[in-house]
């Protein structure tokens, strides 16, 4: 099963101003601790994220675990309340429409669970899960709604007889399938897909990608794609937005970010992705450690406690904000105009070595290791 690349179906419609538009967002978890449970920190999973996307996009959000991508989704679909920013869609703000504009408009976003089993009722055949937004939701009779989740759950590539099914006898991909089937009975235009992938086998998984695709060409829809696949992400997303402890720190054109990445974090995830070939060496430049807690950030930048690059007095002095490196490519780096790979363009995702970069920064480039100088 071959999957292309389905970027440029909706280029025609696409709008002058973005379908999806979040500013500054940010989203912050209250610790607490003591016998009284009194508030003792702020963990700060989303820490001023600002997107554009537009109709019929595809863009990735990436990033290591506990970066804060569900988080973002969540809160931009609406599950958590923003500490801060705010959220268009079609250029309305959500937090300042009336509830019932808000909950008609709000359906046009839909987030799909990290985990499928999680999002099902377990003691529900999945017809009623399925049917059970549409009754909160639309004024349907029980007729209507049944078609339509017939309809929907056909369009998923699942029997009818699935329906009748509790979520313990279903597959990791039939769950996908399902999960799928109950936004979209929703008719939304928006969604936010958290590895939508995750747990499955590799040719279950080519199936679901398969199905994504296809399904935004007949639903016309626009997606938030959450992974940590950077492979998967080549393949479905039109741009990618890295993320780091909460924050995007390079964001641009799929194939700009790969192939000519400008963040030294971008790179270390790119170095982590396992080399198929036989022979073909590791590479040797992994990220090492964790990331420091969202509750307590390094001061300046916040990778600087991992970064092969850090300058003494100028990545600690300030946070470096996303700017413009290439046409819509931005990375938050004091540094990246020195990560420039363009004469040792890094040819394949998969791949990505720093040899040569290395040779001309002497061993600075060796993750693990801190430049002083
Ligand atoms: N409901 C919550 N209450 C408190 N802290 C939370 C909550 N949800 C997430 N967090 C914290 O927020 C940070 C970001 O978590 P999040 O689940 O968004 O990360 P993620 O990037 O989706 O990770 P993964 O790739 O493992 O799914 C983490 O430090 C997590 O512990
Ligand atoms: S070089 Fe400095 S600014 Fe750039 S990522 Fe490393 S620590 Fe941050
Ligand atoms: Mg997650």
């Amino acid at each position: 099963m071959r999957i292309t690349r389905f970027s440029a179906i909706f280029l025609d419609e696409a709008m002058t101003s973005p379908l999806l538009e979040i500013r500054a967002l940010k989203r912050y978890f209250p610790v607490r601790s003591g016998l009284l449970h009194r508030i003792t920190g702020l963990l700060r999973a989303v820490d001023g994220v600002s997107l554009e996307v537009n109709a019929g996009e595809v863009i990735g959000i990436v990033g290591e675990s506990g970066c804060g991508k569900t988080t973002l989704g969540k809160t931009v679909q609406g599950i958590y309340r923003p500490t801060a920013g705010e959220i268009f869609l079609e250029g309305k703000p959500l937090s300042r429409l009336p509830a019932k504009d808000l909950r008609r408009l709000g359906l046009s976003l839909q987030y799909v669970h990290q985990d499928p089993l999680a999002s099902f009722d377990p003691w529900w055949p999945m017809a009623r899960s399925l049917d059970e937004p549409l009754r909160a939701h639309t004024d349907l009779p029980w007729s209507e709604r049944m078609e339509r989740v017939v309809r929907i759950v056909k369009a998923v590539g699942l029997d009818t007889e699935h329906l009748e099914c509790f979520p313990h006898e279903l597959s990791g991909g039939q769950l996908r399938r399902l999960t799928l089937a109950r936004v979209l009975a929703l008719n939304p235009r928006v969604l936010i897909l958290d590895e939508p992938t995750a747990s499955l086998d590799v040719s279950v998984q080519a199936r679901i990608l398969k199905l994504l695709s296809d399904l935004r060409s007949e639903f016309k829809l626009t997606y938030v794609f959450i992974s940590h696949d950077l492979r998967i992400v080549r393949i479905m997303c039109d741009r990618v937005a890295v993320m780091y402890l909460g924050k995007v720190v390079e964001i641009g054109p799929t194939e700009a970010v790969l192939r000519d990445p400008r963040h030294p974090y971008t790179r270390a995830l790119l170095a982590a992705i396992p080399r198929l070939s036989p022979g073909e060496p590791q590479d040797e430049n992994l990220l090492e450690g964790e990331p420091p807690s969202p509750l307590f950030l390094p001061q300046g930048c916040r990778f600087s406690s991992r970064c092969p690059l850090f300058q003494e007095g100028l990545c600690n002095a300030s946070e470096p904000a996303l700017s413009p490196i290439g046409p819509g490519h931005e990375a938050a780096c004091f540094r990246s105009a020195e990560l420039s790979t363009s004469e040792e363009t890094v040819a394949r995702v998969g791949g990505f070595g720093l040899e040569k970069a290395e040779k001309r920064e002497g061993s600075k480039m060796r993750i693990g290791e801190s430049d002083a100088s």
